[in-house]
C-alpha cells in the first residue's frame, strides 16, 4: 500500500484496513482517520499510540480487556480475529498439549483475578515456553508497573500489525 493510497482512503475503507491495529478497538482507527494525512509508518504509529497514552486509566484497561486470552477459549472456539490467530499460531499456542493448555489457563485466570485485565504479550516473536515463563513472572509485578508493561505490549503488537499493513520490514521498528 503506498502513501498516497493510505491517505486517500475513504472513512469506511480506512477503518476496515486499520480497525484491528489495536485489538478490537476500531474506534481508534476511526479517530485517527480524522487526523490524516500521515507521512509514514512512524507518523501513523505516533498517532495511534498518542490516543492510548491520552486515555484515563479506565480507558487503557478497557483496551487491554478487548484482548482475548492467549491460548484461551476464543482460540478453541475459533472466534479470534485473523491477526490474533496468526500471532498465537506463530508462538505455537494453537498446538498446545492438554497439560500446557491447562497450565496457561490457570495462569491466565490468576493474572485476570490479580489485575482485572487479560495477560497481553506480543506473542509473534515468542514461543509457548516463553509465554508461560513471562506470564508467571509478570503475575508478581506491582499493578502500576504491569499496566505500563501491558500497554507497551499493545503498542508492540500494533507496530507489527501496522508494519504488516504497510508492507514495511518489521525488523526496523
Ligand atoms: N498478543 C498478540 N496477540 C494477542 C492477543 O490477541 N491476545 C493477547 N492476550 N495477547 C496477544
Amino acid at each position: 500500500m503506498d502513501k498516497k493510497k493510505k491517505n486517500s482512503m475513504d472513512f469506511g475503507e480506512f477503518v476496515d484496513v486499520f480497525g484491528n491495529v489495536i485489538e478490537r478497538c476500531p474506534l481508534i482507527a476511526a479517530k485517527k482517520k480524522t487526523q490524516r494525512p500521515f507521512s509514514d509508518l512512524e507518523d501513523l504509529k505516533k498517532h495511534f499510540f498518542a490516543f492510548i497514552d491520552a486515555l484515563p486509566q479506565a480507558g487503557q484497561e478497557g483496551i487491554l480487556r478487548c484482548h482475548p486470552d492467549l491460548a484461551g477459549s476464543e482460540l478453541r472456539r475459533g472466534t479470534l480475529t485473523a491477526e490474533s490467530q496468526r500471532e498465537q499460531s506463530a508462538a505455537g499456542l494453537t498446538s498446545l498439549g492438554a497439560d500446557e493448555r491447562l497450565r496457561l489457563a490457570e495462569l491466565n485466570a490468576q493474572y485476570r483475578a490479580r489485575f482485572g485485565f487479560p495477560f497481553v504479550l506480543a506473542a509473534r516473536f515468542s514461543d509457548r515456553a516463553a509465554v508461560s515463563r513471562e506470564l508467571a513472572r509478570r503475575l508478581l509485578c506491582p499493578s502500576a508497573q504491569e499496566l505500563r508493561t501491558a500497554l507497551g505490549e499493545v503498542k508492540k503488537i500494533g507496530s507489527l500489525r501496522l508494519a504488516d499493513l504497510l508492507r514495511a520490514d518489521p525488523a526496523k521498528l
